[in-house]
């Protein structure tokens, strides 16, 4: 085989509860992740090394040294099979960088399935599990796609079932957030508070919810632990938020880390009209509607 290609999903985190800082430096959370039907496509390409490209709108904000994901995620899967193999990687880049929705993480899942294939190693999903939760805490589950509660760092995934489909539009800000700088000023609010942190919880109601399809009950339930940090750090994503609510949007967030916001709409069209109202903020780079949840990479 000399090219393998395969197309991996963002995120939105529909439940991100944030428990106190470990002594590792991270948190426990219980992370709800909604793979949305915004694509990146990683392509690999037989080669003597591991090199990387970035084609697409955010290109030029994508590191193609060793800080790009997608080539730690080869490199690792390499070491793994334990012998040195090459790969020409070329990412198709649609997901926003930096902006919340696991773009980075993607790009790492879909070289992991990528050069699986490419590799010709058939290592089953739970070795590429393994290896995606040392690349980062999002990387599993973009490898997983749909939706799953997400515990631990969030890298301990659990399945949802699902009972519909939900439609979402996304306003996405000019220059991204440091998920890093975004859970340090967590902390600090927090520390600023002096109130106890408390051990993070499944919201039974917002599962329910995504179990019945729910799109109102969901929207009543979506919630952020790092939205008020995010807030901090970019006061305007507040007008953002309170735009797509005065458009009709059933619930509003920040996603993951920010900056991009998250609305849920009633079905597709709504979906599309609340992307169209967002655009036209200054506050709003571009807009996207998508829907969820859409499955994992998987080789084409
Ligand atoms: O795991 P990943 O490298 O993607 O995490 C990036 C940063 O986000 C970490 O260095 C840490 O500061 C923060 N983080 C955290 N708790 C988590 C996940 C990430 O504090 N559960």
């Amino acid at each position: 085989m000399s090219s393998v290609t395969v197309r991996v999903p963002a995120k939105v985190n529909v439940q991100l509860s944030v428990g106190p800082l470990r002594e590792d430096g991270y948190h426990d959370l219980v992370n709800v992740f909604h793979a949305v039907s915004v694509f990146d496509e990683v392509v690999a390409k037989e080669s003597e090394s591991i090199t990387v490209s970035v084609v697409g709108e955010w290109a030029d904000q994508v590191p193609v040294d060793d800080g790009n994901l997608a080539v730690q995620a080869a490199r690792a899967l390499a070491k793994h099979a334990g012998r040195s193999y090459g790969a020409d990687l070329v990412i198709h880049k649609a997901i926003p960088v930096a902006g919340g929705m696991a773009g980075g993480s993607a790009d790492a899942a879909g070289a992991l399935v990528a050069c699986n294939e490419l590799w010709g190693l058939g290592l089953p999903y739970e070795d590429l599990l393994e290896i995606a939760g040392d690349l980062g805490s999002d990387v599993p589950f973009a490898l997983l796609g749909g939706t799953a509660v997400g515990t631990g760092r969030g890298e301990q995934l659990s399945e949802l079932p699902m009972g519909g489909v939900f439609h979402w539009a996304f306003a996405v800000a000019d220059g991204g957030l440091s998920t890093a700088k975004v859970y340090a000023e967590c902390d600090a609010l927090r520390e600023a508070t002096g109130a106890e942190v408390p051990w993070p919880q499944v919201d039974d109601a917002l599962l329910a919810a995504l179990r019945t399809g729910d799109a109102r009950a969901l929207g009543g339930r979506l919630a952020n632990d790092l939205q008020p940090a995010a807030l901090a750090l970019r006061p305007e994503l507040a007008r953002t938020l309170d735009a797509g609510r005065a458009a009709g949007a059933l619930g509003a967030l920040v996603s993951g880390s920010g900056p991009t916001c998250a609305f849920l709409a009633a079905d597709e069209e709504h979906a599309r009209r609340l992307a169209d109202a967002l655009s036209q903020l200054s506050s709003c780079r571009t807009a996207l509607s998508a829907h969820g949840p859409v499955p994992g990479p998987r080789p084409a």
